[in-house]
């Protein structure tokens, strides 16, 4: 992975202090842009939910400079979403949801430079995710 590890470090320490309204806010974006999304969290606790979705983030950022490590816990983490329902075509979803939410959390801050950081970012993780998934027999193409 060739990421701007420090731009994606710095700009994260910015959101840490409102993690878990950041994460509040991600999933309320995501699920009322993208209804049809609602279904795979019908049995979910989104206050539980919010909690892992930030400690997942910031095992990420914290291992930037760990790529073998953080690969295999990507790996591990998108075999498990083929098990909740996850498809293919959802990742670009969540992840332009993430981006407009680290958006409206940086303010002035969400430059054009930790924009591209992120979007790369992004990309990397969903793409080794992926490749954890397709390891499971029963991947649901979508
Ligand atoms: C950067 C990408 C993503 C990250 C870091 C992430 C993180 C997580 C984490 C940490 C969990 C907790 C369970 C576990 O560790 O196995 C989880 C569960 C889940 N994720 Fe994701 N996820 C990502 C992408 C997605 C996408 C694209 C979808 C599709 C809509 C999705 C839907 C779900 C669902 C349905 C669950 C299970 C909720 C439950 O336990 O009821 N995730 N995710």
């Amino acid at each position: 992975m060739s990421l701007n590890v420090e731009i994606l470090e710095q700009s994260f320490e910015r959101v840490k202090p409102n993690a878990t309204q950041f994460a509040s806010s991600f999933y309320q974006n995501l699920l009322t842009d993208y209804p049809q999304i609602r279904p795979l969290f019908a049995n979910t606790s989104m206050e539980e939910q919010e909690e892992k979705l930030i400690m997942s983030l910031v095992l990420v950022v914290e291992n930037l400079r760990n790529p073998d490590y953080l690969t295999t816990v990507l790996q591990q983490l998108g075999e498990r979403h083929v098990r909740y329902g996850t498809m293919r075509q959802h990742y670009p979803i969540v992840g332009a949801e993430l981006l407009k939410t680290f958006e409206a959390y940086l303010g002035e801050e969400w430059t054009p430079e930790v924009k591209q950081a992120w979007t790369d970012a992004y990309g990397a993780i969903a793409n080794i995710m992926l490749d954890g998934a397709n390891h499971v027999e029963e991947i649901v193409e979508g």
